[in-house]
């Protein structure tokens, strides 16, 4: 990550505890470090890290670290630049033209995907109001959408030649590898390259800061295939984590708390339209943990109102887990018929509309109504049992025990049955593997644990680099080691209290596993400087031993091969003696 005077200064001004509590109030102190749920994965028992004296953060559950640079980035989903200017102004600090800075490689071509995407949308906007965009502004017309709403959403048109967005992005001077990588260009049969979207009425994808990461496209036609398509996945965007209309929503969410969660873009659209502005939408993805930590990050109350179908219910109930695991309150709201929310809006108006909402139940009655809708006759004592179980797998997913306790109750009231037996029933439930998502466990560090218990004592103390000096980054076998080892050199002295985060900055793509070494408990660390110096030895030792080694190893050895065998092989025997 880039290094300037004004990033220095910003670092030294704000403190990362400070900056990560305003995005996860739950940062509590646990020892010489701050802990929380994790905000980039779904988790209860908190492995997510923060260290004030290294300044970094670390998820020992999802591996994703860094500094608070980084963290911003990852949080607010922005390129280094962007992340910088938020925390200069945090700071006070004058952050200027950012050209005078110094961007990796990978920030310029972020920034340029950004570029791009924005142009693009603009591009598709302007089609729509010209004559080939006739019949899609008949369309939404016919969608009563209005004007405002069309320039709101900024909805646009994908003309249908097949290669109208490219021979514009060329004529701007855009690669054609820069076209693919943002996935406004697809690689056709034969190698042809041509527009991903062709003959559809586009909808750009925000995030929640307000840049445009991907699109959307409708067909016109109802016969064509895919109804909706959406733009793959880029270093911008992943479906996992974006929610259609979350940055139009946010002023609304963040001064209630609540959010409206419903199935598509145009349930979106028509919503903000008749002023219910506080609807997002997955984008033909099943929620998933991440989105919901995404919404906690602003909203404490969640509604969720799907299709009254079959599978509509299923995926809402299913959405209704999810955001309860993360510890959000959900609420199921039901239309009652058979129109989706944009139609209803436009038939009867907001506050029936609304009036839905305030009915909304919370997952279990919903789905206690599910089970007894339509029953002529009284549940078997069976039948009884085998709801019971199904309906506890939902409240063991109730994160909030003084609700969980009332659930129980409501359960036990409303099949007449023991409460606590369908208490000990819940205990068998909870017990069973929760199905939440599984991540990948921590990626190991690749490395000798004599090597790396003596990166993470140099981590924790930096100063013990003084007393390393006969080791070179050559004598290390891990390749990660050496380049930590020969950073941690090249820093200057001041610069050690905050290696940790600085050494992560320069090797992004290990940043993950830097952090991890680097806030690894130790436990006491009196002994750190003997530890430190018997760990050079060692480490002198193996890589003679390799060494030597290595050069037996070949059929002939020249004359100076000789020569380093000989002096090698006495050393050993002299530091064998000295130990
Ligand atoms: P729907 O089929 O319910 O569409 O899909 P819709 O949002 O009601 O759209 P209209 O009213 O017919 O115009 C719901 C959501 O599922 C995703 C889209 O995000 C859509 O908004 N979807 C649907 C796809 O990604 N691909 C598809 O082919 C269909
Ligand atoms: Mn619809």
């Amino acid at each position: 990550m880039s290094s300037s005077p004004v990033i220095e200064l910003i670092r030294e001004k704000l403190d990362i505890v400070d900056v990560v509590r305003e995005y996860v109030p739950a940062l509590k102190k646990a020892g010489r470090n701050y802990k929380a749920p994790c905000p980039f994965h779904n988790e209860k028992t908190p492995s997510f890290t923060v260290s004030p004296e290294k300044q970094i953060f670390y998820c020992f559950g999802c591996n994703e670290g860094g500094d608070m640079f980084t963290f911003v980035m990852k949080i607010e989903g922005l390129a280094f630049p962007e992340a910088a200017r938020k925390l200069a102004l945090r700071a006070g600090v004058e952050y200027g033209d950012e050209r005078s800075h110094t961007l990796t490689e990978e920030d310029k071509e972020r920034l340029e995907l950004k570029k791009m995407l924005t142009h693009a949308a603009d591009f598709y906007h302007q089609a729509l109001f010209s004559p080939s965009g006739e019949k899609a502004r008949l369309y939404l017309g016919e969608r009563r959408l209005s004007k405002t709403t069309v320039e709101r959403f900024e909805l646009g048109w994908a003309p249908p030649g097949g290669a109208a967005l490219m021979d514009d992005l060329k004529e701007k001077g855009w690669s054609r590898d820069l076209a693919l990588k943002a996935g406004l260009v697809t690689e056709r049969e034969g190698g042809r390259v041509g527009d991903t979207f062709r003959g559809r009425i586009m909808f750009p994808i925000r995030n929640q800061s307000g840049d445009t990461v991907a699109f959307g496209g409708r067909v016109l036609d109802p016969e064509a295939q895919p109804k909706y398509l959406n733009s793959p996945e880029t270093v911008l965007f992943s479906k996992r984590r974006t929610l259609y209309g979350l940055h139009e929503a946010l002023p609304h969410i963040r001064k209630s708390g609540r959010l409206l969660l419903l199935e598509g873009y145009m349930d979106v659209i028509g919503a903000h339209q008749h002023g219910v502005d506080w609807a997002v939408a997955p984008l033909g993805t099943a929620l998933t943990a991440e989105h919901a930590g995404l919404v906690g990050r602003y909203a404490k109350d969640v509604v969720v109102m799907f299709d009254g179908d079959r599978a509509g219910i299923a995926a809402s109930v299913r959405a209704a887990e999810i955001f309860m695991e993360a510890g959000l309150y959900v609420r199921l709201a039901d239309l009652g018929c058979t129109l989706d929310p944009d139609e209803f809006l436009n038939e009867h108006g907001r506050e029936k509309f609304e009036a839905k909402i305030a009915e909304a139940a919370d997952p279990l009655e919903f789905r206690m109504n599910l089970f007894h809708k339509g029953r002529k006759t009284p549940p078997s004592s069976q039948e009884k049992a085998q709801a019971i179980a199904v309906l506890l797998e939902t409240v063991a997913k109730q994160s909030d025990e003084i609700l969980k306790s009332e659930w129980v109750k409501s359960l036990a009231s409303r099949f007449g049955v023991e409460e606590d037996s369908v208490l000990k029933q819940l205990r068998k439930t909870q017990v069973a593997p929760q199905r939440g998502i599984k991540r990948a466990p921590a990626q190991a560090v690749q490395m000798p644990s004599i090597e790396r218990g003596f990166i993470q004592l140099l981590l924790r103390d930096p100063s013990l680099i003084e007393r390393s000096a006969e080791l070179d980054p050559g004598d290390l076998s891990s390749p990660l080691a050496r380049d930590i080892l020969a950073a941690m050199r090249e820093l200057p002295a001041e610069a050690r209290p905050k290696a940790a985060a600085a050494i992560a900055g320069k090797f992004p793509e290990q940043a993950a596993l830097i952090m991890e070494l680097a806030v690894a408990d130790l436990g006491s660390d009196a002994a750190g400087v003997q530890n430190a110096e018997g760990a050079v030895r060692m480490l002198k030792r193996l890589s003679i031993k390799r060494r030597l080694t290595e050069l037996n190893s070949s059929a002939v050895m020249t004359p100076q091969q000789l020569e380093e065998f000989r002096k090698l092989s006495a050393e050993i025997k002299s530091s064998g003696r000295e130990i």
